[in-house]
């Protein structure tokens, strides 16, 4: 028998990133929203007496034992490390079916290492503690423990102290998908470049800028009633949080830079945005470090008009939808 986890994707509904830390990694503020749109990770276990992990996928660029490279494989790295965790060998072959863009921002590899330690703790019926599943992802990259908690999260640090905020509400959303591949470390390296040369100095500030902001439309308020004192629908009040977050800006620090690079992802933005009359999404923007955009739409209406207008002029664009952290663990598992 084998586990297959559904892989779920993510964007980022504000992203504000602080200057290089002396580890060289860059301290972030951003709201990780999951989506319904994934890939789909299957693991085989079993005990034996030394650990082999063999590694298939589905995509050219992604790393794996056919390109001799699997160790580089986010999937292959957590369930190497939770074995030795565990002070377990086993013999574990991964498959990795790529929906997702590689490279995208949508966090497809990342959401991959999360699947498979998930697979492989029900493959060989293990329960690690929560607090060493966050430690073993988070060693795998800043992006994956947002996937052990799902819906909508808080990320600080360098995105992997992650923490769960009460869910926004399910939304349609587009996701547009350029044929350039945006390299995060890169993209990292080109902000800091950037940002020296204009002797930007307002990088902790931006942080807290965001921190502050997201703390004040989460915080338990009078908004909770309505004016006769009366407690308002959880529904009604994720609404509210989701309109407050988008007029508090929900600006990408990436843009700047990624967008200078790649001037085509900027009008595919302004596709996504669309017009005055078209319906225009709650927000949009780069999801990430790129190259993948988002709008994300108030109506399935809205959101079919924008698919058409950025496949019409040329650029893949997918349907999907927020994933409240229910569902993303209801579904998790096929
Ligand atoms: O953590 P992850 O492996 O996803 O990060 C990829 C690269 O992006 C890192 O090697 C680092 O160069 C850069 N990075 C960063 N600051 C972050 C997250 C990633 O500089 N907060």
């Amino acid at each position: 028998m084998a586990t297959r986890v559904r892989s779920f994707s993510k964007i980022n509904l504000g992203l504000a990133i602080g200057p290089p830390r002396p580890d060289g990694f860059h301290g972030l503020t951003t709201v990780y929203q999951t989506l319904a749109l994934h890939d789909v990770v299957t693991i085989k276990a079993r005990p034996a007496a030394e650990t082999s992990i063999t590694l298939t996928a589905n995509h050219p660029s992604v790393p794996s034992s056919a390109r001799g490279d699997a160790e580089k494989n986010t999937a292959w790295r957590i369930v190497s490390g939770a074995l030795k965790k565990l002070d377990l060998s086993a013999t574990v072959s991964i498959d990795i079916e790529k929906l997702l863009p590689v490279q995208g921002g949508l966090g497809a590899g990342s959401a991959n290492a999360a699947a498979a330690l998930l697979a492989l703790e029900r493959e060989l019926s293990i329960n690690l503690p929560e607090d060493v599943k966050l430690e073993l992802a988070a060693e795998v990259g800043s992006d994956v423990p947002l996937f052990l908690l799902g819906g909508t999260v808080l990320g600080l640090g360098r995105g992997e102290l992650v923490s769960p905020l009460p869910d926004l509400p399910s939304k349609p959303v587009v996701i547009a998908i350029p044929e350039v591949g945006v390299s995060t470390a890169l993209a990292f390296h080109e902000l800091d470049k950037r940002r020296q040369s204009l002797t930007f100095q307002q990088g902790t500030d931006r942080l807290e800028l965001l921190s502050r902001a997201l703390a004040a439309i989460w915080t338990p308020s009078a908004a909770e009633h309505d004016s006769s004192g009366i407690a308002r629908r959880t529904s009604d009040l994720a609404e509210d949080q989701l309109l407050a977050l988008v007029r508090t800006g929900i600006e990408n620090d990436f843009e700047e830079v990624v967008f200078s690079q790649h001037p085509s992802l900027r009008q595919i933005k302004r596709e996504l945005v669309g017009s005055e009359t078209s319906g225009r999404p709650l927000c949009a923007g780069l999801s990430g470090s790129g190259s993948a955009l988002f709008g994300l739409f108030q109506s399935e209406a809205d959101a079919r008009a924008a698919q058409q207008r950025v496949q019409q002029s040329g650029t893949r664009a997918i349907l999907t939808e927020t994933l409240l952290r229910a569902p993303y663990w209801s579904n998790i598992f096929l």
